[in-house]
């Protein structure tokens, strides 16, 4: 029986921070209800003590949304608790999500304290918030830069204290998925009382690992993965849906691990978090990339021509993309110009062929971005060439 990872999208809420990605209340609904669309099973709907606009969307979307979890941030703080459980109100399943640092960054640097007075804080934050919701979830902030040992101490307390979810944040993206994978190891093996908590991977992509780690994190025993709609997030970003639902879901056989998310709904969301938050995509981003399913050059296109899985380990419809794209450029040979002709309604004999592949040789050269109007043009060239 394959075992099921719950996805917990904070696109609203880590994703939000993002200087110039902010969104309106009404937008914000709108993604809420494409993230319930996809199927994801908590949203974070954001962090209500930090401003009554965050206040008013997860009131807004606690009402808007009725089968994913809503989830609200807050620090190990009793003020932002009572804060988040007054903005949960409507919400059909509420969790509140506390926690505070546990490296030596945060309990000496940020928070001037001590390993001893952070533990008892962060049993005191889950208690509380336990008063007013039954599935609280706690992160160790920095858990990737955190030792090991008193990380265990930690995470044992708050799941004593009714912790349900624990998340084991790599906030400043530093960790590589081996050394991320053997610490959620550690958890598994040295907490006791573990099998009573989901573990959570909340991965930042500082070194561009944050996939690699999400999934190193699954593969040794985390049930719950953080991740966000295109990996948008503080910096470099957070770990992406796309990219851990479609390499779950790519390498099924091995990994053994399913989730609820309706993977043709991807690409129409990351399209809309684009283009609400005003933040394009780049054209090589795995899954959602204008280039993701995109062939240019001879080799892959007459490979894909033959065979699509030559040259694509994903079907692009299971994403909700139509069809995979042949570019025409310069590195373009015979197969997908042929191709890209017989999709406009032209046949062409071989020796039509030869002459139209040469003059598009030309043209590809000095033009970047080869159009059907250019290849018509091509072909109305030939033609008259041949009448003459
Ligand atoms: O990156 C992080 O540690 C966070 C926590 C607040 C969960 O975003
Ligand atoms: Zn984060």
């Amino acid at each position: 029986m394959s075992d099921r990872l719950y996805i917990f999208d904070t696109t609203l809420r880590d994703g939000e921070q993002v200087p110039g990605c902010q969104l309106n209340t009404v937008e914000k609904i709108e993604v809420a209800r494409a993230l319930e669309e996809l199927g994801v099973d908590v949203i974070e709907a954001g962090f209500p003590i930090s401003s009554p606009g965050d206040f008013d969307s997860v009131v807004e979307i606690s009402k808007a949304v009725t089968w994913p979890t809503i989830c609200a941030l807050t620090r190990a703080v009793e003020k932002d608790i009572d804060v988040a459980a007054e903005a949960l109100k409507y919400a059909k399943k509420g969790r509140i999500h506390t926690g505070i640092g546990t490296s030596p960054y945060h309990i000496y640097n940020k928070l001037n304290s001590t390993p001893e007075e952070i533990l008892e804080r962060a049993v005191a934050a889950v208690k509380y918030a336990k008063k007013y919701v039954e599935d609280v979830e706690f992160y160790a902030e920095d858990a990737g830069r955190s030792d090991n040992e008193y990380l265990a101490r930690v995470i044992e307390a708050v799941i004593k204290a009714g912790a349900t979810v624990v998340n084991i944040p790599d906030t400043t993206g530093y960790t590589m998925p081996h050394e991320f994978g053997e610490k959620i190891k550690y958890l598994v093996d040295n907490v006791r009382g573990i099998e009573n908590a989901i573990i959570s991977t909340h991965c930042h992509n500082d070194l561009g690992m944050a996939t690699a780690n999400t999934i190193a994190g699954i593969i040794n025993g985390a049930r719950q993965a953080e991740v966000t709609i295109n990996g948008i997030g503080e910096r470099a970003g957070n770990t992406s849906l796309e990219e851990v639902v479609m390499t779950l879901k790519s390498r099924y056989q091995v990994l053994n691990i399913d989730t609820n998310i309706n993977t043709k709904n991807i690409y129409k969301t990351s399209r809309l978090v684009s283009t609400l938050m005003n933040m394009p995509v780049q054209p090589n981003k795995a899954i959602v990339g204008r280039n993701a399913f995109a062939h240019s050059s001879g080799i892959h296109q007459d490979g894909v021509l033959k065979n699509r899985e030559n040259y694509e380990i994903i079907d692009p419809t299971d994403v909700g993309i139509n069809e995979s794209s042949i570019v025409l450029t310069a590195r373009s040979g015979r197969a997908a110009l042929k191709h890209r002709l017989e999709v406009m309604g032209f046949e062409l004999d071989q020796a039509q062929l030869d002459e139209v592949y040469g003059r598009f040789l030309d043209l590809a050269d000095k033009k970047k971005d080869i159009r059907d109007d250019d290849v018509a043009l091509l072909v109305g060239d030939a033609e008259r060439k041949e009448r003459r």
